[in-house]
């Protein structure tokens, strides 16, 4: 059997992502399945969507401990996250689903996590959080340049639907495997919060 060779530390790779509930899954699959099969790709399986706010790259064992109380200190605001569009991004050759408003809460998630994470020595991200769902990796055919891909059919608005999550990513044969360490219900009312 594989494991970490004697003298090297465990690493582990992990982020920090918003997690939805089953039916939520459901319902973001089923309305971005037409516009993802259209880019051809390789697909984001359902099981696997969701929005990362932090990414941490390789941690060691070690980190897990710490990086959990993260999850269980924090208040982590409700949230409310709709999709109206859908975008190609050339460069990296994904396909996302985007809000048209990055809600407030969502920042001040991904402010607190950096916060907590730059006392633990890890590396604030530098780019601004784009909120986004990747549904297509790889794409061999993109959509013209510009067009726009309304979603055909909205999720319905998910109160309480998304959770807080410490993600490990584990690439095997078949592809990359999301499996949550711990998830955390964020406090407050979604459906309260502002259109
Ligand atoms: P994305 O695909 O949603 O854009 C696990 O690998 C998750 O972390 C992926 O969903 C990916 O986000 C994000 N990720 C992977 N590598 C990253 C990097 N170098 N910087 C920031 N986010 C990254």
């Amino acid at each position: 059997m594989k494991g970490p060779r004697p003298g090297r530390p465990e690493r582990r790779r992990l982020f920090f992502a918003l997690w939805p509930d089953l039916a939520l899954r459901r319902a973001l699959a089923a309305a971005t399945a037409e516009v993802a099969s259209r880019a051809a790709g390789s697909r984001i399986p359902p099981a696997n969507l969701h929005v990362t706010l932090a990414f941490l790259g390789m941690v060691t064992a070690e980190d897990v401990p710490e990086l959990l109380a993260i999850g269980y200190r924090g208040h982590w605001p409700g949230l409310a996250l709709d999709f109206d569009r859908v975008e190609y991004w050339p460069k990296p050759k994904v396909l996302v689903a985007m809000p048209d408003v990055t809600p407030a809460a969502g920042i001040q998630m991904v402010d607190r996590l950096w916060e907590s994470l730059e006392r633990l020595g890890f590396e604030r991200e530098k780019r601004p959080w784009h909120p986004h769902l990747t549904l297509v990796r790889k794409v061999s055919r993109p959509p013209p340049r510009g067009e726009e891909l309304p979603i055909p059919r909205r999720p319905a608005r998910d109160a309480g639907a998304w959770k807080l999550a410490l993600v490990e990513s584990v690439t095997d044969p078949a592809g990359s495997r999301y499996t949550p360490l711990a998830r955390w219900p964020l406090k407050g009312d979604a459906s309260q919060l502002p259109e």
